[in-house]
């Protein structure tokens, strides 16, 4: 028996809603295969951070270090600040595990129509850098209160950084259509973002098979909704990249579908999937939730766990519940979160 050791951290909203339906779909998805998943679920997110003052215990990457992988929900409340709940969960687990690839995965179903006028189909692969870029704690606040007061944020961007990011997204196009978009500002941020280009244009200029564009950032956030269908592989920053795959996540339909996976390629570190979306306080609580993203999140899992045929048969029972319209209300239906897990589940059994 293949057995894989997995740390949920449900987190906080409709987390704690979604991600108990997406362990009853993995369960199911497993049946009849030599393999089993030991849940190690822990409570942490904002209200053990009302309770301890931290998001997560100290010993926490020790504690997740022996485990496979990370399924996350999502972290955020309106009573924690931003700044508390990214930076003492989210961004330390990516940094410390060295999950440096944000790989999210963006395509239409026919049963979801796309916010685009014309309903284009829309498959695209954003390959997002995950630990350094933009999202840097190196900066300050001085003269606070005063008319003179001024906040400083450093980018950081290093050669390493962006060889093996964009060697990532290299393989992602050679496995597709070879073509890969590069964003850029180059235009207007006149040190990382040349350099940027130079690095990732040096690494295509190594790799076969793959065709390079670099597109300014806001021409191509224009293009990804006037055609997104000329885009199949970016590679970007990860402040871009973190934009652009909620356009074109919201282009589809709603951001409730779109999974991600923050990776570690080389393995030495447990990766972590998630749902693009966050903690949604506006529709909490009400189990309205679309369980989608985080089912979808949870194939990804599968797939890096070494189970394709598992990922791929779970894709296609939710891709068919989809173009059913068995849906949430945010795509249109009426169906609870858990009557979509049912339904994805119904549609594992069927297809056994
Ligand atoms: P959000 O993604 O939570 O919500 C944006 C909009 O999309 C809301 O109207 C929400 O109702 C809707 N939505 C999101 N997921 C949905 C789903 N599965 N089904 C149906 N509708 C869905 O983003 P927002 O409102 O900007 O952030 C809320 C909190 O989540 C904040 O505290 C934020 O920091 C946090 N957040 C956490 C993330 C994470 O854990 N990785 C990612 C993004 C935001
Ligand atoms: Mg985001």
């Amino acid at each position: 028996m293949n057995t894989h050791v997995i740390t949920v951290l449900a987190g906080d909203g409709i987390g704690l809603e979604v991600m108990p339906v997406a362990m009853e779909v993995l369960e199911a998805a497993i049946e009849g295969h030599d393999v089993r998943l030991e849940w190690r679920e822990q409570p942490w997110g904002s209200d053990y951070y009302r309770q301890h003052g931290r998001m997560m215990p100290t010993d926490a990457i020790t504690t997740m270090t022996a485990t496979d992988a990370i399924f996350l929900g999502a972290v955020g409340h309106p009573d924690v600040s931003d700044v508390e709940t990214l930076w003492g969960m989210l961004i330390p687990i990516r940094r410390e595990f060295d999950q440096y690839v944000n790989l999210r995965p963006v395509r239409s179903f026919s049963g979801v129509r796309s916010s685009l006028a014309g309903d284009p189909e829309i498959d695209v692969v954003i390959v997002r850098e995950n630990v350094e870029g933009e999202y840097s704690a190196v900066g300050g606040r001085s003269y606070q209160g005063t008319p003179f007061e001024a906040a400083h944020q450093q980018s950081i961007f290093t050669r390493h950084g962006i060889e093996r990011i964009t060697r990532f997204a290299v393989e992602v196009a050679q496995g597709r259509s070879g073509r890969l978009v590069s964003a850029t500002k180059s235009n207007g941020i006149i040190h990382t973002m040349p350099f940027w280009d130079e690095v990732v244009a040096e690494v295509v200029a190594q790799s076969d098979g793959v065709q390079l564009e670099s597109v300014l950032i806001d021409a191509l956030a224009a293009r990804a909704v006037r055609s997104p269908q000329s885009i199949d592989v970016i590679v970007a920053s990860n402040l871009f990249g973190d934009i652009l795959s909620d356009l074109v996540a919201g282009a589809v339909g709603s951001i409730g579908i779109a999974p991600s996976a923050n990776l570690n390629p080389e393995r030495e570190h447990p990766s972590m999937f998630e749902p693009v979306h966050g903690s949604a306080p506006d529709i909490a609580g009400r189990g309205i939730a679309n369980p989608i993203g985080q089912i979808w999140a949870g194939a990804m899992m599968l797939r890096h766990l070494g189970h394709d045929d598992i990922a791929t048969g779970l894709e296609e029972a939710f891709t068919a519940v989809l173009e059913r319209g068995e849906v949430t209300p945010d795509l249109g239906g009426s169906l609870s979160t858990v009557e979509v897990g049912a339904a994805v589940i119904a549609e594992l059994r069927r297809r056994r």
